[in-house]
């Protein structure tokens, strides 16, 4: 294992962020990983200290580490700022999103799930071209928002989840779209995915497509019959959320921004608050986001061993929080993770 330091940026983030960072960065210290963190703020958290859910130094030490471990940043409905997550986005090109979901805990509804979904992460309706126009009186009369799907951007998030397919022995890749209604901006999506296949990719792995509705339906009742799902960014936004439910809900759901020059993990759930301060938070998902981390970084047995032990935690220790039918509270959880990972 290498010695050299890593330097990293970290955002603890709001609502639960502070509590699950807190246990990862136990975890990781445990593995004696070797990150060197530079904590900075965003979201509400940024507000609150300077006004700015983006804060100028926050951007700039994940430009100087082109690395990042976040917590989940809040994002008022309806008005107020931007989403400091969709901006980071931007502002790193990070244009894809891998979120994969396995079963950890064997015997729920669904078992032996082993899903990748691969989320375009830039484009789409997800843009922020949106305004109101008012008649009569009334502001908001009429609500328009535009979405763009570009050939180039569809092509680096296609060829990024071809690749990654590939590289982790994927069998099948499934297109999801929705080209019988939303001909153009989806359509793009899916006649670049279809000729970037036949051109690069054929009989690498099985291509195959569905369109978003059907797909819904389809992984609910048989999710077994996908491998990776490769689609769109609202599209994206959504499944990764149902597939989460499929392996036991969104504690146990991590996810990757990838881009050519930066990396920032997180888990795919907010900021919870509903139950933040409370201790009870599950820290599951943003462990998995580390241990990708750690993966991306080159560090695969760390992230091994990382897997390993929240496995054994779970289901050898049965050391389980609230969401997941357990008593345990975070810290609880924490402390049985870290024996494991100590070897005890
Ligand atoms: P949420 O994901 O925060 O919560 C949905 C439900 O899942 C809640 O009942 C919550 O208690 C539960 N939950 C989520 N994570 C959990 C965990 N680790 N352990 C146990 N239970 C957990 O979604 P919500 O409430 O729609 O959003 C809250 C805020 O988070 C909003 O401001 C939203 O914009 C933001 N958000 C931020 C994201 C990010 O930073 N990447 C992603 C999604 C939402």
């Amino acid at each position: 294992m290498t010695t050299t330091s890593i330097p990293a940026t970290l955002i603890p983030g709001d609502g639960i962020g502070p509590e699950i960072v807190d246990a990862t960065l136990a975890a990781l210290d445990a593995l004696k990983a070797p990150f060197a963190w530079d904590t900075q703020i965003a979201g509400l958290g940024g507000v609150k200290a300077s006004g700015d859910p983006l804060p100028q130094a926050t951007l700039d030490s994940i430009r100087k580490t082109r690395l990042a471990l976040k917590g989940p940043l809040e994002t008022p409905s309806g008005g107020g700022y931007r989403s400091s997550n969709v901006r980071l986005r931007e502002e790193f090109q990070l244009y894809a999103n891998l979120r994969p979901a396995r079963t950890i805990i064997p015997g729920g509804r669904f078992d032996k799930i082993d899903l990748v979904v691969v989320r375009e992460n830039l484009e789409g309706l997800y843009i922020g071209h949106e305004h109101y126009v008012p008649i009569d009186g009334d502001p908001h009369a009429v609500a328009m928002a535009t979405g763009i799907n570009t050939r180039q951007g569809s092509r680096r998030l296609l060829e990024y989840a071809f690749d990654t397919a590939v590289a982790t022995g994927r069998k099948k890749v499934t297109l999801v779209h929705k080209a019988n209604i939303m001909k153009a901006l989806t359509g793009i999506f899916l006649e670049t995915g279809l000729d970037l296949y036949e051109k690069k990719y054929k009989g690498k792995f099985e291509l195959d497509t569905v369109i978003i509705d059907a797909c819904a339906m389809k992984l609910v009742l048989n999710p077994w019959q996908f491998d990776m799902l490769v689609t769109t960014n609202l599209f994206g936004d959504i499944l990764s959320d149902l597939v989460a439910g499929l392996v036991g809900g969104l504690g146990m759901a991590p996810g990757a921004n990838i881009g050519t020059d930066a990396a920032i993990f997180e888990a795919v759930h907010g900021s919870a608050p509903d139950i933040a301060g409370k201790g009870i938070a599950n820290p599951t998902a943003l462990l998995l986001a580390a241990a990708l981390m750690l993966d991306h970084v080159k560090l695969p047995e760390l992230a091994t061993r990382l897997r390993t032990a929240i496995d054994e935690t779970l289901n050898i220790d049965k050391v389980r929080t609230g969401d997941l039918g357990g008593t345990a509270g975070t810290e609880a959880f924490t402390k049985a993770l870290v024996s494991r990972i100590n070897g005890a």
